[in-house]
């Protein structure tokens, strides 16, 4: 498995730097088929696997997934064990050949809510990939873009009054660093055909392209990844500016950093 940028369908030249999914529909998955929901997650969890090696063989930088939000505690405790069970096995399991593929691995959410022993798993992880240079992967376990901000207020709050930052100089620079996840996202996916964010990285989600696929997770693949990047890659970007202003400054006409 090497990061190669050849692996690209036509046309998909243009990457997102960062990719963020919402695996939808493990549940809907499993009742097709008459199975328990947990069955699904099983599936998702080998999707999740497909997907990581198709963004690292296509050299995307960060990849963001959508594992367990802080609302999902609601669901029954059969279905929180299954998936915190499948999480700490999938750490465990994969930790090693993403090691060796030079991926970071970053747990994102509020940690200090789950098991002791998925805690350590999760401490053991991030340290045996910490000073990894190769795609970042963040999984979002207890994760929610509204706690998210309330606690990075709280760190900012924490700061002013420490006299370590001046409220004035606050900048969106300041707040994304204060994120679990400080980097704008390019694309985001959702599987399953729903059209909602759910509470997933809203500050960071300001200027992405957003690609629904019908596909419920399990299902998804290589392919149907595929078909979102050339999606991505169609797509003109253009930041709030015109097409117009957008063409000039690719032609360097125009410095657009200039108010
Ligand atoms: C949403 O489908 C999916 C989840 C809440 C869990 C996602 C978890 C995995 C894919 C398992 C493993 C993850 C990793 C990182 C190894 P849903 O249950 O809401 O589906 P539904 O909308 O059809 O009910």
């Amino acid at each position: 498995m090497t990061a190669v940028n050849s692996a690209l369908p036509d046309g998909a030249a243009k990457l997102p730097r960062h990719l963020a999914v919402i695996m939808d529909g493990n549940g809907r998955w499993a009742q097709a088929r008459g199975q328990m929901r947990l069955k699904g997650h099983q599936a998702g969890a080998q999707a999740v696997r497909t997907v990581i090696k198709a963004a690292l063989m296509r050299g995307i930088p960060i990849l963001t997934l959508y594992a367990f939000s802080s609302e999902n505690w609601k669901r029954p405790a059969a279905e929180v064990n299954g998936l915190m069970t499948l999480l700490a096995r999938a750490l465990k399991e994969h930790a090693a050949e993403l090691h060796q593929h030079q991926v970071k691995i970053r747990i994102v959410g509020d940690v200090s809510a789950l098991s002791t022993p998925l805690q350590r798993t999760i401490a053991r992880v991030e340290e045996l990939t910490s000073q990894n240079h190769g795609m970042t992967l963040n999984i979002a376990i207890n994760y929610g873009a509204r706690p998210e901000i309330t606690a990075a207020l709280r760190k900012l709050i924490q700061q002013v009054q420490d006299g370590r930052l001046d409220l004035s100089a606050l900048s969106e620079a300041d707040i994304s660093a204060a994120l679990y996840v400080p980097q704008d996202v390019d694309l985001l996916i959702r599987t399953g055909g729903e059209f909602r964010l759910s509470n997933f990285l809203l500050w960071q989600c300001a200027y992405a392209e957003i690609y629904v696929s019908r596909v419920l997770w399990p299902d998804f693949d290589e392919i149907e990844l595929d078909k979102a990047l050339h999606f991505f890659a169609g797509r003109e970007r253009r930041f709030g500016m015109t097409s117009a202003q957008l063409a000039q400054a690719a032609s360097g006409a125009v410095d657009l950093t200039q108010p």
